[in-house]
């Protein structure tokens, strides 16, 4: 593990090869606290999944050099349109010159096309990009957690889920990895914020990440789960069924 001291970011292998990068926001400056994680799977072609906003670009640069040159960074990539998935993405393309965005159809068509500095790669529905040792399936999750165009990533090799705001969770302190549940805290959080768009077709997409049968989920906000993701899922999409089906009689 190596930690910036004064900003508190972090960065942990989470499994081969793949490192969570975490900056913690305290209480003071948001209640209960909370973190953003940035990925970076390394390989021949190494990949970063959510850049971290504009702001955070010094802190996350500096955490993945730790790691490899970024300047050897082939692939960005994250899951919708907001500053935290991207807002730094041109600072990443103007460091990384061989770099290119990855990301579905939508989100190229409608935002990526014209935001981007380069022309970004877009992605079919379960399409994989080889990135030599490690390898990824691109899948579409419109409206899912929140965003017409949004989509994830899982890393096949290792079966891990990059989940996104998908299983967010308030808290600045907590591990980095564990196996116990992170359903109920992501609950907790959703109940507070109500970030998910809510549609007939929450709990569906969630059950389709299932059939992925994830072994860990690499979550955005908050603690990673190693374990039975499919539970998980399973665990998340029952209750956006019932919240769906509550406020459908409500
Ligand atoms: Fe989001
Ligand atoms: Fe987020």
């Amino acid at each position: 593990m190596i930690t910036n001291a004064e900003s508190g970011t972090r960065i942990d292998a989470i499994t081969d090869d793949i490192y969570r990068i975490s900056t913690p926001v305290p209480p003071a400056a948001l209640p209960g606290g909370f973190t953003f994680n940035q990925y970076l799977v390394v390989a021949e072609q190494p990949l970063l999944f959510h850049c971290g906003a504009r702001g955070l670009f010094p802190l996350v640069a500096q955490a993945v050099a730790a790691v490899m040159p970024v300047a050897r960074l082939r692939w960005i990539a994250f899951g919708h349109v907001e500053s935290d998935e991207c807002g730094s993405m041109n600072q990443w393309l103007a460091a990384a010159p061989q770099a290119q965005v990855i990301h579905g159809q939508i989100a190229c068509m409608v935002s990526l096309n014209d935001l981007a500095d380069r022309p970004p790669r877009a992605l079919s529905d379960g399409e994989t990009l080889d990135l030599g040792g490690k390898r990824v399936r691109w899948l579409d999750t419109p409206h899912v957690p929140h965003a017409w165009e949004s989509g994830l990533l899982f890393e096949e090799t290792t079966g891990t889920l990059f989940t996104g705001d998908i299983f967010t969770q308030l808290g600045d302190t907590g591990p980095v990895i564990g196996s116990a549940s992170i359903v109920p805290a992501a609950i907790a959080a959703e109940e507070g914020f109500n970030a998910t768009a809510l549609t007939p077709g929450t709990a569906s997409t969630l059950r389709r990440l299932k059939a992925l049968a994830p072994r860990r989920l690499a979550v955005m906000h908050g603690t990673c789960f190693e374990g039975d993701g499919a539970a998980e899922l399973e665990a998340l999409a029952a209750w956006f069924d019932r919240r769906c089906r509550a406020a459908l009689a409500g």
